[in-house]
């Protein structure tokens, strides 16, 4: 959605100046090249240096003595996107005027790309008829305005007039740059399943989650609506709706309340739990417990026997060849199987790397080279979106 895309971000002199500079750390993160205008106002609140910081390029701060011989235009005919954050009260009564006099107004009249302005100003100037008629105007250009929201402002007050969060406007930009994934609901599965033996110890495996968590990354970024329900406690992109399981029942059930539309079952589930767990911790002085063990609900069967079914794409964490994974890919009936050998190095539980062959209905393979988990996240989407296209 914002992968690849070139957002230009104009911070005007608010104080929620400040906030931009998150604003720009979340673009970054969210795939996006930023690049940066200031006002003179701006400059008053926040260091172009920290954006600098942030986005690896020094902000754009004069219509004149800039690198660029006409930065107004060429940074217009740059970008993808541009929002304005805060746009002031000055700052939206010029555009709606055209005056283009300084660099940020004169860039928002040049650019015929999507603006996205999030105002940010006391409540009696936001209320002033003078603004209401101007951002009239500005909708009118087609602009699209998120915000303001009622909260504290500066000097003590509150009132309608905040700024709107940095992750309502991420958000924000990729609605209106779209994405592959957009209308899409996506499952992802994380991290292996504990299975309690008593109040303190568990049955578990070596998954660390970061498989599933980097595809959840990916499927937000591409515009999907995903919900990741998972066992790992690892940083979670904002957007994504998140239920912590810890058993595989637990994720049975939490699966089981999600209608997706593609469900990516990353995670590695117990096949097998204690009959029942000790309700307090079984003392070493008893000597060694047997502790009968049961089945585990199947949770990608739960998913693949649904009517109507999701695209739905296994994963096989095994110590065997390929030739296993193929025949599994089969038997589970998923549209996707994603393969990857533990015992390889660099590949599987806890790294951050993966070496997957991604195996489809007809038993066709693809060998992917040793990645980065977030490279293998988006080559999946890849197959995964190409593989939607082609059912129509
Ligand atoms: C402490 C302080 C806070 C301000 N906060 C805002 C604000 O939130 N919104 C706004 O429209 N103007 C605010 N202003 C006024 C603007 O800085 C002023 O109108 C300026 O000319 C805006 O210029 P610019 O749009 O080129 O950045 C503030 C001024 C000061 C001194």
């Amino acid at each position: 959605m914002l992968q690849g895309r070139r957002v230009l971000l104009c911070v005007t002199g608010g104080v929620a100046a400040y906030k931009s500079a998150y604003l720009a750390r979340r673009l970054v993160e969210a795939g996006a090249t930023v690049r940066v205008e200031m006002t003179e106002s701006a400059l008053e609140f926040v260091g172009a240096q920290t954006f600098a910081a942030i986005t690896g390029e020094h902000p754009f701060t004069a219509l004149f003595a800039a690198d660029l011989v006409s930065p107004h235009t060429e940074l217009a005919r740059w970008a993808d996107l541009v929002i304005v954050a805060p746009a002031t009260g000055a700052t939206i009564g010029r555009v709606a005027n055209g005056i283009s006099e300084d660099l940020v107004s004169a860039t928002i009249i040049a650019t015929t790309v999507p603006v996205l302005l999030a105002p940010a100003m006391h409540t009696e100037m936001w209320e002033h008829p003078a603004t209401e008629r101007n951002l009239e105007t500005l909708r009118g250009f087609g602009y699209h305005i998120i915000g303001p929201e009622i909260g504290a402002l500066a000097g003590g007050d509150s009132g309608m007039g905040r700024v709107a969060e940095p992750e309502e406007i991420v958000v924000a930009a990729g609605d209106i740059l779209g994405g592959e994934g957009k209308g899409q609901k996506v499952l992802v599965t994380a991290g292996g399943t504990r299975e309690p033996v008593d109040p303190v110890r568990y049955l578990g495996n070596r998954s660390s989650g970061k498989m599933g968590h980097a595809i959840a990354d990916a499927a937000i970024r591409r515009g999907y609506d995903v919900t990741l329900v998972t066992t790992a406690d690892l940083p979670t992109h904002p957007a994504a709706k998140l239920i912590r399981v810890e058993t595989a029942e637990e994720m049975l059930a939490a699966v089981a309340g999600v209608e997706p539309h593609v469900a990516i079952m990353a995670a590695a589930v117990a096949d097998f739990r204690p009959k029942s767990a000790a309700e307090s911790k079984i003392p070493r002085a008893d000597g060694l417990p047997s502790i009968e063990l049961t089945e585990t609900p199947d949770i990608l069967a739960s998913v693949v026997q649904r009517h109507p079914r999701p695209f739905t794409v296994g994963f096989a964490a095994e110590t065997g060849g390929v030739e296993r994974a193929v025949e599994k890919a089969r038997k589970k009936d998923v549209d996707l199987l994603v393969y990857n050998d533990v015992t390889e190095p660099g590949s599987g539980f806890g790294t951050d790397t993966n070496r997957v062959v991604l195996i489809d209905r007809s038993g066709d393979t693809e060998e992917l080279p040793l990645l980065a988990k977030s490279e293998v996240a988006e080559r999946l989407l890849d197959r995964v979106a190409a593989a939607i296209g082609e059912q129509g």
